[in-house]
């Protein structure tokens, strides 16, 4: 059971990795996206790369991600208050996953929705939540 137990949380963080990296990534190309010129070559790539970015990545991982952290929290009952702060923490990450989403529909449909140094500032949002999640998982602090 034990080796059960780290086999999905080997694959939860596997799948944590590229869900982050396309969360930090997705907002860089937003801001080439934010200059190009509209109907232009640099729009059309960009549209593309934000796409496959988000259906062959960041979704899939963050399902897989989710899906295994519900299967350890489900080992974990009643969970602890770090574990409960870590959990809420990451569900603040799927919101921000859900807004990225949200935003690239906004591009698509022609617009701009937010400037260039907007999406160059909002990536310390995820970092500074996984900085929290990483410290709360690894040392699990006893309050
Ligand atoms: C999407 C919702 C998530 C849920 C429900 C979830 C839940 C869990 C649970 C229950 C554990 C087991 C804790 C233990 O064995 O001590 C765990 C482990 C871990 N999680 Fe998540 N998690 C989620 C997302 C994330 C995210 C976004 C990150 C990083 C940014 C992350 C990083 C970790 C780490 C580093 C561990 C390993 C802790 C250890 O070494 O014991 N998780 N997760």
């Amino acid at each position: 059971m034990a080796n059960a137990y780290l086999w999905i949380k080997a694959f939860h963080l596997i799948a944590v990795i590229f869900w982050m990296a396309g969360l930090l990534y997705l907002p860089r190309l937003f801001v080439y996206h934010s200059v190009a010129t509209p109907g232009g070559e640099l729009e059309h790539r960009m549209e593309e790369a934000e796409a496959k970015l988000l259906r062959i990545i960041m979704n899939p991982a963050m399902i897989v991600a989710f899906l295994l952290g519900l299967i350890l929290l489900g080992y974990n009952m009643p969970p602890p208050i770090w574990l409960l702060i870590k959990v809420a923490l990451a569900f603040g990450l799927i919101g921000y996953h859900g807004f990225l989403a949200k935003t690239r529909k906004g591009f698509l449909a022609g617009g701009r929705p937010r400037s260039e140094k907007f999406f160059r500032r909002i990536n310390e949002i995820p970092a500074l939540v996984t900085i929290a999640i990483v410290i709360l998982a690894i040392v699990k602090p006893g309050f």
